[in-house]
C-alpha cells in the first residue's frame, strides 16, 4: 500500500513522542513531589520559600494550597494497609488530621479557649520545674491561667500526644538553644514528655544534674525511646568574649560575626529549636560601647539593633552551612514582657492578672527583632520554621510568675517577674506547636 511506509512513520513517530512525554511526566513529577512536600512544611512557617527558586515570590498563603494529585499517594492510607486494621484506623486518623491542618491553616491566628483537660501534667507531678517557674510551689492561688488551650481560627490543633511525641523522637536527639526562656520551654518540654512514662525512672539527666539557671547545659534520656531532650544555654546565638578595659579589668564583649561556641555541640541534634533577643537590650549589652566586635575590631560604640541583624545573619549562615534535610529546625518567636507601670528594672509590675488580654493594640505589637529573624529567615536556603508564637504568646499578661517566682525569704521585698512563664502554662501550648509541626510533616 502506497500509505504504509509514511503511516509507519508516523505512528512509530506518535508512539515515540507519547513515550517520551510519559517519561518526562512521570520524571518531572517525581520532580515536582520533593518541593511540594517541602511546601507542606512552610504552612507551619507561613512564608517561609524553603525552595531557592520560589525565594522571591509574594505571600505563599495562597500559592501553596496543596495540590492534591502530587500528594495523594503519600497520604492515602489505603495504600500501605498490609498491616492490621487498627494500624488502618491510626493511619486514616493521621491522614484526616493532616489534610485538616493542611487546609492552609494559619496556626497563629486564632484565640485562647478555655480547656478543663487542660493543663496537661499536673503542678505536683513535674519534678523538672525550677524554682522560678514554680508559681504553685511560691504560692501563687489562681489557676485559671492553666486552662487555656490555643486554638487557631481554621482548624483544630492535634490533640498533644506525649506517647505519639515520643515515638517521633525516636533515636533522635531534641535540643532547646537559646536563654532562659528557652530554659523554661525546655521544662514545660521534659514535664509533657515525662507524663506519658509508665515508669517513670526510665527518664533522667545523663549526669545527675538538677536544673538551675547556673547551669548552661542539662541532656535528659528517655531509655525506652532511645532519645534525648537537651538544652544549651546560648544567650545570644553568637559568641561571647572578652576584653580587658584599662584598669586591667576582664569585660564582656560579643563576636556578631561568630557563631557561638557551643554550636559544635548543636551540630549533634537531629530537632533544634532556637530562640534570641530578651538579652540584646542596653542593658544587657553595654549600652553598646566598646561591646560589640566584628572582624578582630572592637567597635567603641555600636547599634544594637545593626548587632542583633548581623549576628542573626550569622547564625543563619551556619544553619546553612551546617544543617541537612534530616534535620529539623525551629526558631522560636520572641516573647514580649507584660510589665505595667515601669519595666523589669523599674518598678514595672504584672501580679494580680488573672485574665489574658482580650483586644487592643498590645495583642498586634510584633517587635522589630522578629521582623529582622523573618528576614533572615526568608534569605536563608535551610527550610527553617518559624514559631510564630509572638502574638497568641502578646494575650498572656495572666501567665507570668510575677511576684512568684520565688519563696519570699526574711521580708524582703518580692520581685517581680512578667518575663518568662509559669509552668504548666503558656510554654506549654508553644511546645504543643511543635508537636503539630512534627504530625503535619512528613519527609522526617
Ligand atoms: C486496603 O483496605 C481497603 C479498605 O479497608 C480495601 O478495600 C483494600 O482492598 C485493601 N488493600 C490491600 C492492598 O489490602
Ligand atoms: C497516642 O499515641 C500512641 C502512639 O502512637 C497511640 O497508641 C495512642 O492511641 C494515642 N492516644 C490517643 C489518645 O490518641
Ligand atoms: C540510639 O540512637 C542513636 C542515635 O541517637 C543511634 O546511633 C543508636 O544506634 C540507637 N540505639 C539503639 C539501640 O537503637
Ligand atoms: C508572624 O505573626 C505576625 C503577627 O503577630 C505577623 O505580622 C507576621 O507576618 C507573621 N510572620 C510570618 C512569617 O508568618
Amino acid at each position: 500500500m502506497a500509505f504504509s511506509p509514511s503511516s509507519k512513520t508516523r505512528f512509530s513517530f506518535i508512539t515515540f513522542f507519547s513515550l517520551s512525554f510519559l517519561c518526562f511526566l512521570f520524571f518531572f513529577s517525581k520532580k515536582l513531589l520533593q518541593p511540594s512536600i517541602f511546601l507542606y512544611t512552610d504552612l507551619l512557617s507561613h512564608n517561609k520559600p524553603s525552595h531557592p527558586s520560589i525565594s522571591f515570590a509574594p505571600p505563599l498563603q495562597d500559592q501553596i494550597s496543596p495540590t492534591p494529585n502530587e500528594i495523594t499517594p503519600d497520604l492515602d492510607p489505603t495504600v500501605k494497609n498490609t498491616s492490621s486494621d487498627v494500624n488502618l484506623v491510626t493511619q486514616k486518623i493521621l491522614a484526616s488530621e493532616k489534610e485538616n491542618l493542611e487546609k492552609s491553616c494559619n496556626l497563629y491566628s486564632g484565640k485562647w479557649v478555655k480547656d478543663n483537660e487542660y493543663p496537661l501534667y499536673g503542678t505536683g507531678s513535674c519534678p523538672f520545674i525550677d524554682e522560678a517557674y514554680s508559681c504553685r510551689e511560691n504560692g501563687r492561688k489562681d489557676t485559671e491561667y492553666m486552662k487555656w488551650r490555643w486554638k487557631p481560627w481554621d482548624c483544630e490543633l492535634p490533640r498533644f500526644n506525649a506517647t505519639d511525641f515520643l515515638e517521633r523522637l525516636r533515636g533522635k536527639r531534641l535540643m532547646l538553644v537559646g536563654d532562659s526562656m528557652n530554659r523554661n520551654q525546655f521544662e514545660s518540654m521534659l514535664c509533657l514528655l515525662h507524663e506519658a512514662l509508665p515508669d517513670k525512672s526510665r527518664m533522667f539527666e545523663i549526669h545527675g544534674y538538677k536544673i538551675t539557671k547556673g547551669r548552661g547545659y542539662f541532656i535528659f534520656k528517655f531509655m525506652d525511646y532511645n532519645c534525648t531532650v537537651e538544652f544549651r544555654r546560648s544567650h545570644f546565638l553568637v559568641k561571647e568574649g572578652t576584653r580587658l578595659n584599662r584598669e586591667g579589668k576582664t569585660r564582656p564583649t560579643l563576636l556578631i560575626d561568630e557563631i557561638d561556641k557551643s554550636a559544635s555541640r548543636w551540630m549533634h541534634a537531629d530537632i533544634l529549636v532556637f530562640n534570641t533577643g530578651h538579652w540584646w537590650t542596653h542593658g544587657k549589652t553595654a549600652r553598646g560601647k566598646d561591646y560589640f566586635q566584628e572582624g578582630g575590631v572592637i567597635y567603641p560604640q555600636f547599634d544594637a539593633v545593626e548587632a542583633f541583624k548581623r549576628a542573626m545573619r550569622t547564625w543563619g549562615r551556619w544553619i546553612d552551612e551546617n544543617m541537612n534535610h534530616e534535620k529539623l529546625v525551629f526558631y522560636r518567636g520572641y516573647a514580649t514582657a507584660h510589665f505595667s507601670g515601669g519595666d523589669w528594672d523599674s518598678g514595672g509590675t504584672c501580679n494580680g492578672e488573672t485574665e489574658p488580654i482580650t483586644s487592643g493594640s498590645f495583642l498586634d505589637s510584633y517587635p522589630n527583632k522578629m521582623r529582622i529573624v523573618e528576614d533572615v529567615i526568608r534569605e536563608m536556603q535551610f527550610p527553617v520554621i518559624l514559631l510564630n508564637v509572638t502574638r497568641l504568646t502578646n494575650f498572656r499578661k495572666d501567665a507570668h510568675p510575677s511576684i512568684y517566682g520565688s519563696v519570699p525569704k526574711g521580708g524582703k521585698s518580692r520581685k517581680q517577674d512578667c518575663s518568662h512563664w509559669c509552668l504548666p502554662g503558656v510554654p506549654d501550648a508553644w511546645n504543643e506547636l511543635i508537636y503539630t509541626s512534627l504530625v503535619m510533616d512528613m519527609h522526617h
